[in-house]
């Protein structure tokens, strides 16, 4: 399986959210990560043929979704960012609903719906109206409603936002298992969900594709660049100005700044391993202010 995107571009009246992005995604987990404003789930809606591009195309196995129409849809699992419940609806009432809405039949949907709302841990609530969930349940929701149809691509916008340590490392367990012979494309500001399940991580910035890599590859290309050092508040400032500095954590002696450089940034830092925090504040340039 193949999804191509070539050349895609959303402008909105004066805004390029996404600009001439490509990039070819097979089997796997796919981590799309960038700061906020960057384009992801502008391009997501765009895969999940709820938006159409500006320019470019998107092709699964060289034909065009828009093409594809319905048969690209009947293969799709999305759920966007902003996902939605119906309040009066129970969870298992809500499921059948979409069930039905993607064409499943009735023992069909029954046998899916309970199957689900065990993968989401929602059985014991099946039957409370989901508008007294809470965010990380509905969210949970929205993940069982996205596998309906055993999507062979899972386009899923931020799902672990709001999920409980627990309910995150299940919904990563979920993604492992089912990533096998499906693609899955996550955004996520997370790093823990990246570093665990994603085979490459695209980088988006300013709608662009800066990058794509896999996790080992952008940890080793930084390699030798991160330092830490323990230094007056004084030196912390003068440091914070001259570096991009990952973290800073004071205490009453003075200041252990990370700092990222690819020369020794003073005399007496020492390198240390990267970690994907280290990598993010690299490639958007978004270092933690010193305040010292
Ligand atoms: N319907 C719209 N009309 C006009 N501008 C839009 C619209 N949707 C998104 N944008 C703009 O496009 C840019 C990208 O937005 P998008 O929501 O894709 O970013 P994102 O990377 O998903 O951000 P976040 O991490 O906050 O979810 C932003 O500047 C946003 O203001
Ligand atoms: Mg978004």
């Amino acid at each position: 399986m193949n999804l191509t995107v070539d050349q895609v571009s959303k402008t909105y009246r004066d805004k390029t959210a996404v600009d001439r992005f490509s990039v070819e995604l097979n089997e796997g987990v796919y981590a799309l990560l960038g700061p906020n404003g960057s384009g992801k789930s502008t391009l997501m809606r765009m895969l999940a043929s709820v938006l159409k591009p500006s320019s470019g195309r998107i092709l699964l196995n060289n034909r065009d979704i828009d093409t594809l129409g319905e048969e690209y849809r009947d293969v799709l699992g999305y759920m966007p960012q902003e996902f939605g419940v119906y309040n009066s609806f129970t969870a298992e009432r809500f499921l059948r609903y979409f069930a039905s809405l993607k064409g499943l039949g009735k023992k069909e949907a029954e046998e899916k719906v309970d199957k689900l709302l065990t993968l989401v841990n929602l059985q014991e609530d099946r039957k409370r109206k989901a508008g007294k969930f809470s965010g990380g349940m509905k969210r949970r929701l929205g993940i069982a409603q996205a596998l309906l149809n055993d999507p062979k691509i899972l386009i899923v916008d931020e799902p672990t936002a709001g999920l409980d340590p627990k309910e995150r490392i299940r919904f990563r367990n979920l993604l492992s298992d089912i990533s096998k012979d499906r693609i899955v494309l996550l955004s996520t500001h997370i790093v823990s969900d990246i570093e665990l399940v994603a085979k490459e991580v695209l980088l988006m910035k300013d709608g662009f594709l800066v990058k794509k890599s896999s996790v080992d590859e952008l940890l080793n290309e930084m390699k030798g660049m991160v330092w830490r050092v323990f230094v007056d508040d004084g030196e912390a400032k003068s440091l914070t100005g001259r570096h991009q500095v990952s973290n800073v954590q004071r205490t009453g002696a003075g200041t252990t700044l990370r700092v990222i450089s690819e020369e020794k940034p003073h005399t007496h830092a020492e390198n240390v391993d990267p970690i994907l925090e280290d990598v993010y504040v690299h490639f958007f340039d978004e270092g933690v202010e010193a305040d010292v």
